[in-house]
């Protein structure tokens, strides 16, 4: 059996590497994380939030999922957002999709991919919803790129949407909920225009951000 041997040096490697670089980062972490914001995004191997926003261990807790999805009875997710929110107090949730999401192309190519059609159903979902606005692209790629888009709103907007997050604002706690895409090809984050920290006009601010999209 392969033991992945490759793996384990080059842990044993970064675990030197910390010790000389940082010699106490380890140690504090071990009392405690307190990280401030929540990553909520694709399970893609391309998309590690670590990576993107150069944060260190401990700094941002994180759920990835095919697609970045949050549907409002998967225990796995609303775990995430319950204890990110009401334990560790974090005061942003970062919702992060990409360009040329692999799941978001899976719900539109009209073939059948398995099982795993049943979690894209959700996309399938917004795809008719919007269908006016994605009509219009001028080719499949852009169309693509906008559901990606529209994906990330529609996602955070589900978290604005929770029971977790509205007893959150509620009691009066600091948290703001984001809407953001991501460039395989550039490496960089684009803001969508939807960044809420309070109940009021939510339906009203993702109708204005996706209205931003269609008038780009
Ligand atoms: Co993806």
């Amino acid at each position: 059996m392969k033991k992945l041997s490759n793996l384990f040096d080059k842990n044993r490697a970064w675990a030197q590497k910390v010790a000389q670089q940082n010699p106490h980062m380890l140690a504090q972490q071990v009392a405690q994380q307190n990280p401030e914001y929540l990553w909520i995004g694709c399970s893609d191997s391309r998309v590690s939030a670590d990576q993107i926003i150069d944060v260190k261990p401990g700094d941002v807790f994180v759920h990835r999922n095919v697609s970045n999805l949050v549907i409002h009875t998967d225990m796995n997710c609303l775990s995430v957002l319950e204890y990110a929110v009401h334990s560790l107090n974090v005061k942003h949730i970062l919702v992060v999709g990409h360009y040329g999401c692999g799941g978001v192309k899976a719900a539109i190519d009209g073939v059948s991919h398995g099982f795993i059609d049943n979690w894209l159903c959700h996309i399938r979902d917004i795809k008719q919803k919007h269908w006016r606005l994605l009509a219009n692209c001028e080719d499949q790629a852009t169309e693509l790129d906008l559901l990606c888009e529209i994906n990330a709103l529609e996602q955070a907007y589900n978290v604005c949407n929770t029971t977790i997050v509205r007893k959150a604002w509620a009691i009066g706690q600091d948290l703001c909920v984001h809407a953001w895409v991501y460039n395989m090809r550039t490496g960089l984050l684009q803001d969508l225009g939807f960044t809420i920290d309070s109940p009021e006009a939510v339906e009203e601010h993702l109708e204005n951000a996706i209205q931003k999209l269609a008038n780009r």
